[in-house]
């Protein structure tokens, strides 16, 4: 199958596009470093010519409130359009888990526009819901530094390994569409400054890490259920110990 990987050069892109070439599938990574842009069309009509499956795992340069809408919604529309004159059969993305839930993190509103514009076009769609991944931890970390201590979020947090998301997308990817919405989470569920404390322990750093039900993440208050699978989800097979070992 050729399987066009959007955002083939990044965390999950990367990885992906290397799992489905040892499935045996013709897999290309494009992005504006192979000349593929989403956001102003260029290259996309050429990458996608002859593609059974593209995957959109590209992520907006910039968070700012403004330009990260406009990055899905626009990439998001270029995609649908250039998708179905290519005749593609299956649109596969990744989201977040509780992008409807927080409408006060910018971030989950480009992402909750991306899903509308899927669900609208004319492709058939899997949207594959992720919580946050361990690699993204050492980050919400720096997020909330403040002196020698760090301070984030208590609420649950049910964060999961690159790596099994990548598993997930790479079954989703060669299977039917489900034109519907998986979510998938971490093997362990914890409050968040414990799982942002693991991750600082690990990498020798030595500020404390205070758990405030105050702070907020990426501009929101958070609680339990804000960031977590509510319903069924599917779970990665990585507990945060083995991730970190790997450090
Ligand atoms: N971080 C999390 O915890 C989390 C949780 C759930 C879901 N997600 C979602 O996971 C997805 C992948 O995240 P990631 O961390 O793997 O991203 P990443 O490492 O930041 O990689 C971003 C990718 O997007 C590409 N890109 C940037 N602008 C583009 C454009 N105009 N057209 C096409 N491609 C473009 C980049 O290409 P170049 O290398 O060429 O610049 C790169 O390949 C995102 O959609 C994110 O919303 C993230």
């Amino acid at each position: 199958m050729k399987i066009v990987v959007i955002g083939g050069t990044g965390l999950i892109g990367s990885k992906l596009v290397a799992k489905l070439k040892q499935q045996g599938h013709d897999a290309v990574a494009a992005s504006p470093k192979s000349g593929v842009n989403a956001v102003t069309g260029e290259g996309l009509a050429a990458a996608l010519a002859g593609a059974d499956v593209v995957v959109d795992v590209a992520n907006a340069p910039s968070w700012e409130p403004a330009a990260v809408l406009e990055f899905f919604e626009r990439s998001s529309r270029n995609l649908a359009a250039t998708e179905a004159a290519a005749a593609v059969k299956h649109h596969v993305a990744l989201s977040i888990v509780g992008t409807d839930r927080s409408p006060d993190i910018a971030y989950f509103r480009a992402k909750l526009a991306q899903e509308t514009i899927i669900k609208a076009s004319a492709v058939p769609y899997s949207i594959v819901r992720a919580t946050q991944f361990f690699e993204f931890l050492g980050a919400i970390g720096e997020a909330g530094a403040a002196g020698d201590k760090i301070v984030v979020p208590s609420a649950l947090f049910q964060p999961i390994a690159a790596d099994d998301v990548v598993d997930c997308l790479a079954e989703i990817a060669t299977g039917r569409p489900l034109n519907g919405t998986i979510d998938i989470a971490g093997p362990e569920k914890a409050p968040f400054n414990e799982f942002v404390a693991r991750r600082q322990k690990a990498s020798g750093d030595s500020r404390t890490v205070v758990g405030d039900p105050k702070a907020q993440y990426y501009g929101a208050s958070i609680q339990d259920t804000s960031l977590n699978p509510l319903g069924e989800a599917r779970l990665g097979k990585t507990p945060l110990a083995t991730w970190l070992a790997r450090l």
